[in-house]
């Protein structure tokens, strides 16, 4: 029988946002009010061969990559429903709070949103049918200041983060966040980039030459555009063009209202948020963990 351990840290009055542990995962308990059911959909989930995973850690870039690849597949269409509403988002599939999709009968292709492990995620047994996967990295200094900023503004449905910068940033450090530790989660994919059917990108590359992603995610997908119509997506995807369409980013908040799932879109804010003391524990304690894989970010461009 799986065990789902609840986890909250408290330092004097302030809170880490509350978790449950599925799979080992950190989750927070606003994606499901079953662990149970969410651990067997997980496990029991059925890859179709066409089927194209969006996968992150949260905050480097997943509604990004996620409206990218919606319209390589959609002619370059711009849509006004709500992202997670076309690019669903796997493990809120057991929440009792958002509607879901049922995954069976959604039509190919299939693409799907996801912060798993590569250990975790659903894969194919077989090798003649394996889906697809694309993982965005982004670089932590720059993740740890969104996730701090996405925690806030969400209010996390009173099991929230409460606390400041500080707390948060010594939280991200040590993994007692949202699917654990970055340096894990990004290294266990950066093992798998090499594989046919994984395309490994980073943010911030994103963020220097946006039209030869648009390129590249199309053309591993196979799905090989117009110049044109490559211009038009990467053009109605940079920041200032998907904010045209705020709307299909907007999440609930735990009280009235919503909150964006853009927020600045730069490279380098980190630098706004860090203590040469802060900036030093980052690079002993995160960074240092990459060295020797090969795996390395621009802080700013
Ligand atoms: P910031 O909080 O630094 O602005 P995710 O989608 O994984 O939650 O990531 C959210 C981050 O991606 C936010 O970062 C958001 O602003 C940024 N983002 C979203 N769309 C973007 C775009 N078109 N260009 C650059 N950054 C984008």
């Amino acid at each position: 029988m799986a065990s789902f351990p609840v986890f909250q840290l408290t330092e004097g009055e302030w809170t880490s946002s509350k978790f449950i542990e599925v799979l080992g995962l950190k989750i927070a308990p606003r994606l499901t009010s079953d662990p149970q059911l969410l651990c067997d959909f997980i496990t029991n989930f059925q890859t179709r061969p066409d089927d194209v995973f969006v996968v992150t850690y949260p905050k480097s870039g997943t509604t990004w990559v996620q409206e990218i690849v919606w319209q390589i597949f959609n002619e370059g269409r711009v849509a006004s429903d709500n992202i997670l509403q076309r690019v669903p988002f796997l493990e809120a599939a057991t929440s009792a709070r958002f509607p879901q999709p049922d995954y069976n009968t959604l039509p190919s292709p299939r693409i799907l949103k996801t912060h798993l492990t590569h250990n975790i995620i659903p894969k194919s047994g077989n090798e003649d049918s394996k889906c697809k996967y694309i993982y965005i990295a982004r670089n932590p200094k720059d993740i740890a200041v969104s996730f701090f900023q996405f925690e806030k503004s969400m209010k996390v449905f009173g099991h929230g983060f409460n606390g400041p910068w500080e707390f948060f940033a010594k939280l991200f450090v040590e993994g007692n966040v949202g699917f654990n530790f970055w340096n894990d989660h990004v290294l266990g994919w950066w093992k798998h980039k090499d594989d046919p059917n994984v395309l490994f990108l980073k943010y911030e590359d994103l963020q220097k030459d946006l039209l030869s992603h648009v390129r590249m995610i199309a053309n591993f997908l196979n799905k090989p555009l117009s110049d044109d119509l490559i211009s038009r997506i990467a053009e109605q995807c940079t920041f200032s063009g998907m904010k045209k369409n705020a709307a299909s980013y907007e999440i609930e908040k735990a009280d009235e209202g919503k909150t964006s799932l853009l927020r600045k879109g730069e490279v380098g804010d980190w630098k706004n948020y860090f203590t040469p003391e802060l900036n030093e524990r980052f690079e002993n304690e995160v960074l240092a963990k990459l060295k020797g894989s090969g795996l390395e970010f621009d802080f700013e461009i």
